[in-house]
């Protein structure tokens, strides 16, 4: 009798980290998938899909930029889309508020985010941490706020302040995190095609590089077209 004493309340500990978990997970799940499409196209199944993971302040991800979108003008929306998800990495200090703004701007005007990314790559100097160390985080902040409505214009300075002030961005920056967490995302740039990574490298995909991962997809495509309309 005394044994089956400690079940009960092993039981119930047990379905409350369940059901702990269950909540957990779906609070996770967000409202719309995560990440920004390239040109407002709308990604689909029927193109080749391409996901990068991008750091706004990785030189890695700066240099792997022009290579596909050259690539992605080449094929046009109709053979190829692109998602960018954000990956603010740990050891880059302003990486996260970064990313924010993308967020921020993203919901202003979903026109004005591939601008930002342009942008904050060519000038990803003034965001280093060796830059910064000296500065406090509300003048980097101020600096983040400053670049983006300069580059976007001027009018939207309040609102991409205010958005730093909306928990709510906060919230989408760090589901982006934990996106590409969940999809073993350790590092910048990450590449998925239709969903499966290409091999991790320290070399940038060049141009030609992303011909040779395409091309044979898109013939395959041509001649199984499942998706016309
Ligand atoms: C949205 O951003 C794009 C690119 O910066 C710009 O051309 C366009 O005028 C903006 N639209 C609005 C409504 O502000
Ligand atoms: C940081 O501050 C020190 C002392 O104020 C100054 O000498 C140095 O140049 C500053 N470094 C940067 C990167 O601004
Ligand atoms: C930030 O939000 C708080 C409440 O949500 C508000 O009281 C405050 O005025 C806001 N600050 C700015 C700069 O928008």
């Amino acid at each position: 009798m005394p044994k089956s004493k400690p079940t009960v309340p092993l039981t119930t500990f047990i379905l409350i980290v369940i059901l702990t978990l269950l909540v957990r997970s779906q609070s996770a799940i967000p409202s719309r998938y995560d990440g920004f499409v390239y040109r407002k196209r709308a990604a689909s199944t029927s193109t080749v899909f391409i996901e990068a993971f991008y750091d706004p302040v990785c030189p890695d991800s700066r240099g792997s930029w022009p290579p596909l979108k050259q690539a992605l003008d080449h094929y046009g929306p109709a053979l190829v889309s692109l998602i960018v998800h954000p990956f603010p990495l740990p050891y880059h200090d302003n990486a996260f508020i970064t990313s924010r703004a993308l967020h921020i701007v993203n919901e202003l005007n979903a026109s004005a985010t591939y601008p930002l990314l342009d942008a904050f790559f060519k000038h990803q100097e003034r965001f280093y941490n060796a830059q910064t160390s000296n500065m406090s985080r509300e003048a980097v902040l101020d600096q983040v706020i400053g670049f983006a409505s300069s580059t976007l214009g001027n009018s939207l300075h309040s609102a991409i302040k205010s958005g730093f002030n909306d928990s709510k961005t906060g919230i989408k920056t760090r589901v982006s995190f934990k996106y590409g967490c969940s999809r073993g995302v350790y590092g910048t740039p990450f590449f998925f095609v239709n969903g499966f990574l290409i091999p991790v490298s320290d070399d940038t995909i060049d141009y030609n590089g992303w011909r040779k991962i395409i091309d044979p997809l898109t013939n395959k495509q041509r001649h199984y077209p499942v998706n016309v309309l």
